[in-house]
């Protein structure tokens, strides 16, 4: 079919979402590795890993695949919070040791991101602590209580509601801040003055401690803009969320699996969250999977929370083996994410920032949408495919198998593309 009318086509028949023509008129055909092709035979270098899912390449890892195939063969389904499975016995393990917090914990298992961020509201929110925190530029997802929590963009909440009631705080985002607007505020600085505005001024004047159930947090924030807050900061909102016995929640469902050279991105910054949600590239780029791991004691009272597909075996199999392959790759995630860090700091950008591999670049110091956006469409004409985070910044999220050798000749597209920006605009 030509392209043009699979798109006139797709918007006849589809929702609107958030599929845009003008940025991606790429029919997709198929994925091999870190390539895509559309279904007239041209060839994209992916910068996006399907948004963070395809993190073993496309259409995933051949071992993954073949693991697939085997438990399918087997048994698929399984209903996992009504009847008991091996895979998901084995997969909660697993996330329960291998993520970070020396105490006791329990997974519970969905089928995408909201929902796991869903099911942690049911876990901190009680009667007496109604009131959640979250930050400034935060994406948790688009169900009630995920979009409740939500502040990257107005449109995300317009004509619905009412929402949770969530007091949103100022992230510690060096690049743009309520108390520098326009300019870099010392990272470390902005550690004391985020916790002094939520102990002085949130709970000074507006709800009480006792009365907030759970801080919900992104280590990096990834729709906000792959925004990376001082190292010390997650230390600091611990101590604080520790000392009025509110609990903190990690939403690891972008940043997770590997993405920043670390299993879990909480890792690289020494804090131990209450609860941390999973979902994107736990599936393999295979199957939609959710996971909620939560401190033990928090757990739900029997009936008060499930689900349908939550647990299938062929999910679960699917996420142990990625735990494993992607456990493996983390040196060289690290290794290839050098490459993008140096090569990347030589271009014409206000802003880069990131780590393993998940790099996000600015441009101006005022929100650049129009370079932005060019520099994204004809990245595209030229090959390689990206993505906008926030309201200025490219992401750059190469599957976490990219080679060193295929990083170098994306970023000369990039680099070529930024220095041709300014002409374009
Ligand atoms: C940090 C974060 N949380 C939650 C979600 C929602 O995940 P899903 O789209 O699978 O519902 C996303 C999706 O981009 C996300 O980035």
């Amino acid at each position: 079919m030509n392209p043009k009318k699979v798109i006139r086509e797709t918007e006849k028949y589809l929702a609107t979402t958030t599929r845009d023509p003008e940025t991606y008129p790429i029919i997709l055909d198929r994925g091999e590795g870190v390539w895509l092709y559309d279904i007239e035979g041209n060839k994209y270098l992916d910068f996006t890993s399907g948004i963070g899912v395809n993190n073993l390449g496309w259409p995933s890892h051949p071992e993954v695949i073949k693991t697939a195939i085997a438990q399918m063969a087997k048994l698929a389904h399984a209903a996992g919070n009504d009847f008991y499975n091996l895979p998901q016995l084995e997969l909660a393990r697993k996330l329960a040791i291998c993520s970070p917090g020396n105490f006791e914990k329990k997974v519970f298992f969905s089928n995408s991101g909201t929902e796991a961020v869903e099911a942690s509201i049911k876990l901190v929110k009680r009667r007496e602590r109604k009131y959640l925190i979250s930050f400034i530029g935060a994406f948790h997802g688009r169900t009630f209580g995920s979009v409740s929590l939500t502040a990257s963009k107005p449109i995300q909440k317009a004509e619905v509601g009412p929402f949770l009631p969530v007091i949103y705080v100022p992230y510690p985002n060096p690049f743009k801040n309520p108390w520098h607007i326009n300019g870099y505020e010392d990272p470390n600085s902005l550690i004391d003055r985020v916790i002094e505005y939520i102990e002085d001024y949130i709970f000074a004047h507006v709800v009480p401690p006792e009365e907030i159930g759970g801080i919900f947090f992104e280590p990096i924030q990834g729709e906000g803009g792959y925004v990376v807050p001082p190292r010390g900061f997650f230390q600091a909102l611990q101590r604080l969320a520790r000392k009025y016995g509110i609990y903190l929640i990690d939403d690891e469902v972008q940043m997770g699996m590997g993405r920043t050279g670390k299993l879990f991105a909480i890792e690289n910054f020494n804090a131990e969250p209450d609860v941390i949600t999973l979902a994107k590239a736990l599936g393999g780029g295979l199957v939609p999977i959710g996971a909620t791991i939560f401190r033990a004691e928090l757990d739900f009272k029997p009936g008060m929370h499930s689900n349908t597909f939550g647990g299938n075996a062929l999910a679960c199999a699917i996420g142990s083996k990625v735990i494993e392959i992607t456990k493996d790759l983390l040196p060289h995630v690290n290794e290839v994410g050098k490459i993008f860090r140096d090569e990347l700091s030589t271009m014409d950008v206000d802003d880069v920032r990131g780590m393993g591999l998940a790099w996000g670049i600015e441009f101006g110091r005022i929100y650049n949408r129009k370079i932005r956006d060019t520099v994204i469409q004809e990245a595209a004409r030229r090959g390689l495919l990206l993505l906008p985070a926030g309201e200025g910044a490219i992401r750059i999220i190469p599957p976490l198998i990219i080679s060193g050798e295929e990083a170098k000749k994306g970023l000369a597209i990039l680099k070529k593309v930024i220095s041709d920006a300014t002409k374009l605009t």
